[in-house]
C-alpha cells in the first residue's frame, strides 16, 4: 500500500468513527456502489419530463420552458444570497464574490428576456394566454423571496405607505402593504382578486416566516454591517448598484416591453392574465422599488426607472 493510500485509509476511518460508524462497513459498501452517471446525477429525464402545455399551440412550449428556466436561476440566486444571509461574519471577499455570481444570474434573465419578447407569435401567445387565466408570473414564489432576501422590507413597502410603517410595525401589517399588494386588488372595487387570493392561499403563511428571518438577514443588513473602508470599496458598491439596478429597473423594463407588446395588441386592450392595472403597476417609476437606497443620489433617486 502506497503512503498516499495510507492516509487516505486513515481519514477515512477518522470520518466514519468521529460519526459513530464502522468505516470497514462503508468500505465493503464501495465494492458494490454502481458507477455514476451523468443521467443518474443529473436527472435529464426527470427534467425534462416536467413540461406538459394545456394547449394545442407550439409556443406555449417556449413560455413554458423560459419560465422553467427563470425558476431554476431564481434558485441559484437564492442560494448565494443564503450562504451570505446564513453567515455570521461576512468577508468582504466572500460577500462580493456571491454578489458577483448573484448579478451574473440576473444579467443572464435581463438579457434572455427577448425570448418572450420576440421568440413568440403574437397570435399564439394571445391565444394561449386565455387557457392560462388566472395563472401570473406575479405568483411566483422564488421571486418574492429574491426580494425579501435582498433589502429591509421597508424598502419593498408601497411607496404610499411608507411613512406609516416602522420596525414596531406587527409583520401581517407591513405585509398587507407590500408594493405588489397593489397588484392584487381589483382596480375598479378595490377588493383582492383570485390571482392573490390563490397565491396567498399557497404561500403567505412561509412569506411571513421568511420575512421575520430575512428582514435583519439580507444582502443590504449584511452590506450595511460591513466595515467602513469596505462599504466605500469603489468596485464593491459598484456591484451593488448593479444588482439593483439590473432586479428593479433592467429585469423590469424587459418584462415591461414584452408585456406590452402582447396585452397591447389584443381585442381587450391592457388587459392582463392576472387582471391587475399591469401598465401602471408594472413600471419602476411607479414602483420605485429600491434595494440599497442609499448608494444611490437625490437626483439618481428621484429620476428612479428614468434613466
Ligand atoms: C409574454 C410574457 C409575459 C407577459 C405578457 C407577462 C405579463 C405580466 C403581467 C401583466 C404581470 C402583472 C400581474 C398580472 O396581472 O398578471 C406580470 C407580473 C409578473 N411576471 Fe410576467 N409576463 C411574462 C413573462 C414572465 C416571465 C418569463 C416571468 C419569469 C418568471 C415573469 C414573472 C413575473 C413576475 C415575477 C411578476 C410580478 C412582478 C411584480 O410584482 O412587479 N413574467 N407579468
Amino acid at each position: 500500500m502506497t503512503e498516499n493510500q495510507e492516509q487516505l485509509l486513515k481519514r477515512l476511518e477518522e470520518k466514519y468513527q468521529a460519526i459513530g460508524q464502522n468505516p470497514d462497513t462503508h468500505l465493503e459498501g464501495l465494492v458494490w456502489a454502481k458507477p455514476i452517471t451523468y443521467w443518474d446525477y443529473i436527472q435529464p429525464e426527470a427534467l425534462l419530463s416536467l413540461q406538459i402545455q394545456r394547449t394545442t399551440l407550439p409556443d406555449e412550449m417556449v413560455f413554458i420552458m423560459y419560465h422553467q428556466i427563470n425558476e431554476l436561476l431564481f434558485k441559484m440566486i437564492l442560494w448565494e444570497i443564503d450562504q451570505v444571509c446564513s453567515k455570521d461574519e461576512v468577508s468582504a471577499k466572500f460577500f462580493s464574490d456571491k454578489l458577483t455570481r448573484i448579478s451574473r444570474y440576473f444579467d443572464m434573465l435581463s438579457s434572455s428576456f427577448t425570448i418572450m419578447g420576440d421568440g413568440m407569435e403574437v397570435e399564439q401567445y394571445m391565444k394561449f394566454r386565455n387557457t392560462l387565466t388566472p395563472a401570473s408570473g406575479f405568483q411566483s414564489a422564488q421571486y418574492r423571496l429574491i426580494e425579501f432576501a435582498s433589502t429591509e422590507i421597508i424598502n419593498l413597502i408601497d411607496f404610499r405607505f411608507r411613512a406609516t410603517i416602522d420596525r414596531n410595525t406587527p409583520i401581517e401589517h407591513a405585509y398587507d402593504h407590500l408594493y405588489w399588494q397593489a397588484a392584487g386588488k381589483d382596480h375598479k372595487t378595490g377588493k383582492k382578486n383570485t390571482l392573490i387570493t390563490l397565491f396567498e392561499e399557497k404561500y403567505k403563511d412561509d412569506f411571513l416566516r421568511k420575512m421575520e428571518t430575512y428582514n435583519t438577514n439580507n444582502l443590504w443588513t449584511k452590506f450595511k454591517s460591513l466595515p467602513s473602508d469596505i462599504k466605500s470599496d469603489e468596485s464593491l458598491v459598484k456591484a451593488m448598484r448593479h444588482y439593483d439596478y439590473t432586479v428593479n429597473v433592467t429585469w423590469v423594463m424587459a418584462h415591461y416591453s414584452a408585456a406590452e407588446k402582447y396585452l397591447e395588441s389584443g381585442p381587450k386592450k391592457a388587459e392582463a392574465t392576472g387582471g391587475s392595472d399591469w401598465k401602471k403597476y408594472m413600471h419602476p417609476k411607479y414602483q420605485r422599488r429600491i434595494f440599497f437606497p442609499e448608494l444611490w443620489s437625490a437626483e439618481e433617486l428621484e429620476k428612479w426607472g428614468e434613466f
